[in-house]
Order: C-alpha cells, then structure tokens, then sequence
C-alpha cells in the first residue's frame, strides 16, 4: 500500500483519567484506505531528545469527515508531549503502516488489554459494515484503565473483565468466561503476557487467531530491523510485515 506523510489538524482531544488521551486529527483531502490494525508513524515536535517518531494504531477512521483518531497512553518523553497539543494544532503522520487484520471469520472475539484496545474500534466498525457483529472483551487492572467502552456498543457485543472487579468480572481477561463460547476468529492487542495466553489458547483449540504485537519501532517502514519478531517461520519485521501475526505463526513466542 502506499504510504503518505502529511500534517493532519487536530480538530478534537479527549482525555481519560490520568493515563490516556484521544486525538481526532483532520487531513485537508481524502484519506486513503486505511485498514483496521495499521498504524502511524507520528512526529514528535518540541523535545530535542526525542528524535524518533512514535508508532500509535489508528483507532478510529471517519472518511465522510477525512478524520482519523489515535488514542494514547502517557508512558515517556514523546508521549507526554504528544498530550500537550490542543485542537488546532498540527501533527505530520506517516500513514498508512503496517498490515491489517483480515477480518476472517463469521463469529468473532476482538480482545483488549489496555490501550491494546487502541486499533480495536476501526476492526468492530468494519466488522459491522460486513454485517457481523463481534464480541469485544475488554480487561484492565480497574476500570479507570479502561479508557474507552461506549463507542464500542454501536458495533459489538461489550465485556469487560479488571483485576479488581471494578467492572464487568472480576480477574484476568483471559479467564473470562466469554472465552467459553465458540468462535471461528479471534483477534488480540495488549500486553505480551494477555496476547501469548490467547494464542495459545486459540493455537491448541484450532482457532483462528491474529495477534497484533507492539515491539519497539524506530523507522516503521522496514529499513532499521529494530522491531524484529522471532516468528515460526523467521524473523520478521514487525513494522512491515506485522504488526498483525497469524497465531500460527507466533508458536515459539507464545510459548516463550
Ligand atoms: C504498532 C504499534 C502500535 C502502537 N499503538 C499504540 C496506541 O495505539 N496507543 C498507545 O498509547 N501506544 C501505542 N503503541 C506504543 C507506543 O508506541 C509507545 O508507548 C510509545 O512509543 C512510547 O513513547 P514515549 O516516548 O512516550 O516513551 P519512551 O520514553 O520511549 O518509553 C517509556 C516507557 O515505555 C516503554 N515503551 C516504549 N515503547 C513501547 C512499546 N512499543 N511497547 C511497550 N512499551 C513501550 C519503554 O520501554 C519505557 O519503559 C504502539 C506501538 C506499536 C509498535
Ligand atoms: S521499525 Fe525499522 S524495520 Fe521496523
């Protein structure tokens, strides 16, 4: 697919708790395809340490309005600057990376941990233009840390699961009893612990299952081998070739 860079306006920002931030950022023309699961490259104006762009999912697409959304979770330097911008501002992306889900399957879980939730929305909206509406799980430590659930409703079926039992059941997501019911795909973003219990799961039920990693990323376009995955079948660079994985594919990492 052919990637762009160009300045987007940011014409909307929401915050959630402490943690997390939402951007809606606006280009002059129409936007590309974007399909669910890639992501941008963002610059980071501002800090002269930091030099690198910063790789964020596209977590919502709007093309009647030439939107896309990114929400962020303050974790370091860049992203703390990031949070520091404000409706009106400009922020230059390098657009669309990565490869996408595949949106397989009939009956489908989509699960989130985190801001693993981020690419999420796009997937249950285009899901849901196919006609099929998923299941979304999503689990934090409490609810606080889970920034996002209303937008979810149009789309899909809501679940949630926080250590601490501050919504939906109390424990890990991936003891949720959702995972009980049959489904021919499942698609998973979060921390490596939550995506290596799901593949498992779904490589020794004969699930259909993509997995959509967040090694770390320098140059997003496949020049600087930093973002290397050790895959069943080689390494492979996470910013080109993933970030989205078939299960299949991830054995050795999810059992490591
Ligand atoms: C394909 C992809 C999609 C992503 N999508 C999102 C998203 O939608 N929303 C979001 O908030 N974040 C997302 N991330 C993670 C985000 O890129 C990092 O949190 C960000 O680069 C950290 O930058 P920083 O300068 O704030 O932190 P740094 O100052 O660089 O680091 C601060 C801390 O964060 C850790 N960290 C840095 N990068 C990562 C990473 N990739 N995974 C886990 N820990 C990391 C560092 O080890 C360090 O402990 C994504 C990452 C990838 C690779
Ligand atoms: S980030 Fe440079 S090759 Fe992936």
């Amino acid at each position: 697919m052919k990637k762009y860079i160009s300045d987007f306006t940011i014409v909307g920002k929401e915050t959630y708790g402490t943690q997390y931030f939402k951007l809606v950022l606006q280009h002059p023309e129409v936007l590309p395809e974007i399909l669910p699961g890639q992501f941008v490259e963002v610059e980071v104006e501002g800090q002269k340490n930091v030099y690198l762009r910063r790789p964020i999912s596209i977590h919502d697409v709007d093309t009647a309005n030439n939107t896309l959304s990114l929400l962020i979770q303050v974790v370091g330097k860049g992203t703390t600057q990031l949070s520091h911008l404000q409706v009106g501002d400009k922020l230059n992306m390098v657009y669309p990376l990565g490869k996408g889900f595949t949106l397989k399957g009939n009956n489908v879980l989509l699960v989130g941990g985190g801001c693993g939730l981020a690419p999420l929305l796009h997937t249950a909206r285009c899901y849901a233009e196919k006609g099929i509406r998923p299941t979304v799980l999503l689990g934090g430590r409490t609810a606080d840390l889970i920034p996002i659930k209303d937008d979810f409703k149009a789309f899909a079926n809501l679940h949630f699961a926080t250590e601490d039992g501050s919504l939906g059941e109390k424990g890990l997501v991936t003891n949720h009893s959702m995972f009980s019911q049959n489904y021919d795909h499942i698609i998973t973003c979060g921390p490596n612990p939550m995506m290596k219990a799901i593949a498992r799961y779904a490589n020794s039920n004969n699930i259909s299952c993509e997995v959509s990693l967040e090694n770390s990323m320098a140059c997003g376009i496949g020049a600087c081998l930093c973002c290397v995955a050790d895959t069943d079948n080689g390494h492979k660079c996470v910013c080109k070739e993933g970030p989205v994985f078939d299960a299949s594919d991830l054995k050795k990492w999810s059992e490591s």
